[in-house]
């Protein structure tokens, strides 16, 4: 898959000896130096951890402007995406389009179809404490697909990793339930399949057997623009984790497993627990200064959770549209006084004006507000991160695929900068000091 089209070189010195390399052109962003031959031609690698200027792969999916704070989804903007519901934005990351009303109809008919899980995963949770982390049993049930799910592993077969794809964006919704109710003790809900998406994952978290369960529409449409937001994002940590485990040949279900691991972190998708509990823990604006003064102490690793980010060096479009959200979330709950949103806005605010954070760039991401809302929404900080795994879902699987699409793909295998111990010699355990 070569889209992009290479019209100057780069040279590079080393030493007395000069390379050149071809420089590729997206359609936005970066140019790209391929140095794919750097090896080979100059017996030497490049050295970027954290891939601070690196790019691993070409992609069509999402683009990103940090600088302009730009979000695009398949080239259309996330505040006109989310105009749509998740169903036609899973159906546009995997497809490249947006799909006209007969494609939508048989999409949503095939993701409905498949929410139910083996039955037999029910006993699955039986071997986890009640007081598991949800994401634990998210990693380890997700991986777990691939045991009961066999025909729709081989990576080869396009037919079967597009049944794998659509179960995968199917049942996610429904495993990430099960953890929940696992941990509270209550019954596992299945799936109503006359419900939308967020519609059916609320009711299998929140209703119980013993009564009728009524969806709130304000709340669930809410719900259904955060898992918009959080569906796809470049390359980032998790997205990177799933694409490294896929180049191996790996089965999907245990490529979405790894993803769903990496995301856990606190510098990734953890921020969102991490963040509420930052701005429960501040409680009161008066003790915001305390909190911006650990932030600045190189001493102190303490970070805002829900502020900066590695591409962002603007506002995270997503945060405005969660920020919006926020608002709609606590009035329609009766919690537009939240204590926590007064301390949100204005850390934010002073935040903003902050000279250490306008010179370092840093702005509110996703995170900031998104645990507010999720909190308000019903879910315990426990599930913010489930929630993001079962949005990001369809991102690495829509990324999974390009990458397997591409038959120029290669197993991920970096190379390092070794500044271990030179060669020496053995010595047996008898003759040491
Ligand atoms: C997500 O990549 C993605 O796209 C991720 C994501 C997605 O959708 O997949 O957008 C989701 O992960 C959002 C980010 C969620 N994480 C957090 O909110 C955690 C808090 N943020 C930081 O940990 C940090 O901003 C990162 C990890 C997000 C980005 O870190 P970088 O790019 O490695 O930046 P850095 O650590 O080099 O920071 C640059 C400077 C440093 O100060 P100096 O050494 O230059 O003096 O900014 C400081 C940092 O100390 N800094 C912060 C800060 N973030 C960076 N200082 C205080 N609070 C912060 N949050």
């Amino acid at each position: 898959m070569d889209a992009s089209n290479t019209s100057k070189t780069a040279t590079l010195t080393v030493g007395n000896k000069s390379y050149d390399f071809p420089v590729k052109n997206g359609t936005e962003g970066p140019d790209v130096v391929d140095i794919s031959t750097l090896y080979n031609k100059a017996g030497i690698f490049t050295y970027d951890p954290g891939f601070m200027a690196t790019a691993s792969c070409e992609s069509k999916i999402t683009y990103i402007d940090g600088d302009a704070g730009i979000l695009r989804y398949r080239g259309y903007p996330i505040e006109q995406v989310a105009q749509g519901d998740f169903l036609e934005t899973c159906y546009l990351l995997l497809e490249g389009e947006l799909p006209n009303k007969a494609q939508k109809a048989d999409f949503v008919n095939r993701v409905t179809n498949h929410t139910m899980v083996h039955e037999q995963m029910a006993r699955f949770f039986q071997g986890f404490r009640r007081d598991a982390h949800p994401m634990a049993v998210m990693v380890a049930s997700v991986g777990a697909l691939s045991a009961f799910y066999h025909d729709s592993t081989d990576i080869n077969d396009p037919h079967q990793r597009m049944v794998a794809s659509m179960r995968m964006i199917a049942k996610v919704p429904t495993l990430a339930a099960m953890a929940y109710k696992y941990t509270i003790g209550q019954p596992f809900i299945y799936p109503q399949n006359s419900l939308d998406y967020a519609s059916n994952f609320m009711r299998m978290c929140f209703a119980v057997p013993c009564e009728e369960y009524k969806v709130n529409p304000v709340l669930s449409r809410a719900l259904d623009k955060i898992f918009i937001l959080h569906a796809d994002h470049e390359q980032n940590a998790s997205t990177n984790t799933v694409r490294s485990s896929g180049s191996s040949g790996a089965n999907p279900f245990a490529c979405i497993a790894a993803g769903i691991a990496c995301l856990w972190g606190p510098a990734h998708g953890g921020a969102n627990e991490a963040a509420l509990k930052m701005l429960t823990e501040i409680g009161d604006v008066k003790n915001i200064p305390a909190f911006i003064k650990r932030a600045k102490d190189k001493e102190d690793l303490f970070r805002v959770m829900g502020f900066g980010h590695r591409v962002y060096k603007n506002y995270d479009p997503r945060a405005k549209i969660m920020q919006q959200l926020c608002h709609e979330v606590l009035k329609e709950t009766g919690h537009e006084n939240d204590p926590v949103l007064q301390v949100a806005l204005e850390f934010e605010r002073i935040l903003l004006s902050d000279d250490y954070f306008i010179s370092r760039k840093l702005y509110p991401n996703v995170d900031f507000y998104s645990g507010i809302t999720l909190k308000a929404l019903g879910f315990p900080t426990s599930m913010f991160t489930v929630l993001f795994a079962v949005a990001r879902t369809v991102g690495w699987i829509a990324q999974w695929k390009e990458m397997i699409d591409d038959p120029n793909y290669k197993i991920a295998r970096p190379r390092q900068l070794y500044t271990g111990d030179v060669e020496r010699q053995y010595i047996p355990l008898d003759k040491r000091k």
